[in-house]
């Protein structure tokens, strides 16, 4: 590719701005993973907030005999879901999921998310849309009044220059994610992340509507179809979680 391309520094996405605590991820992961009933297809997204709703989802089928399936949507969260004994299955047998648990990158005041911080939102986008319910666990230092974070969109690696000067021309900076040894990072579709920073995001709707429409943009981080939100803080020395609605 164009060595003009600019480069997305890795660490940025291997964790958050603000390191949350352990505590707060653990108190979100579990109450979404709580929300789940027995005979349940339960979506099962990628991150460290809600690896910790998949290890609570391991617990719950060994102590109460919880009887679900799985359908994750990176190898990360299968090969979790397998060391935690949940049961896997895939789209293929089960077209509609009852409920998608994931974890998110920013939360706006109406619930708008960024996500793909882990490269994931391609496929946790499709689980989240199959599913009745879409439930995210989040620690507070990933709200914000507006989304302002970089917009990961996975991309047709034949197509990232042709949507770098698109997404130039929408007024944003996009820059190849890369990691390790500074080789770019590559999906689990084989596709390139390019992050587009727009500043804050005045209307994610309408952005989401426009970045679909650049052609080899396989898909965006924004999300606009969220059930509910659970949002842990530390109050006191322990975790409280609040439940935000649209
Ligand atoms: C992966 C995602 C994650 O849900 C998001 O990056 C949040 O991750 P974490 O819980 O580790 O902060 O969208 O594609």
């Amino acid at each position: 590719m164009h060595d003009e391309i600019e480069t997305a520094k890795p660490k940025r996405f291997m964790c958050s701005f603000v390191e949350p605590s352990h505590l707060e991820k653990e108190a979100a992961g579990k109450s979404i993973a709580d929300l789940v009933d027995d005979g349940m297809i339960v979506g099962l997204g990628t991150g460290t907030t809600v690896a910790h709703a998949i290890v609570h989802l391991g617990r719950r089928i060994a102590d109460e005999g919880l009887s679900i399936s799985g359908v994750p949507t990176s190898y990360q969260s299968m090969l979790l879901a397998i060391e935690h004994r949940v049961p896997l299955a895939s789209l293929y047998e089960h077209e509609i999921i009852d409920i998608a648990l994931d974890g998110a990158d920013q939360v706006d005041s109406h619930l708008h998310l960024i996500k793909g911080g882990g490269g994931a939102h391609t496929r946790e986008k499709i689980v989240a849309r199959a599913a009745r319910r879409f439930c995210v666990a989040v620690d507070a230092s990933k709200l914000a009044p507006r989304l302002n974070l970089p917009v990961p969109l996975e991309v047709l690696p034949f197509a990232c220059p042709v949507v770098r000067s698109e997404v130039r021309r929408m007024g944003a900076s996009a820059k190849l994610r890369r990691f390790e040894q500074n080789r770019a990072y590559v999906t689990h579709q084989g596709n390139l992340i390019l992050d587009a920073h727009f500043g804050i995001i005045r209307d994610p709707r309408k952005l989401a509507i426009e970045l679909s429409a650049i052609p080899g943009v396989v898909e965006h981080g924004i999300f606009t179809n969220v059930s509910e939100v659970h949002v842990a803080r530390i109050r006191e020395k322990s975790a409280t979680v609040e439940i935000l609605t649209p």
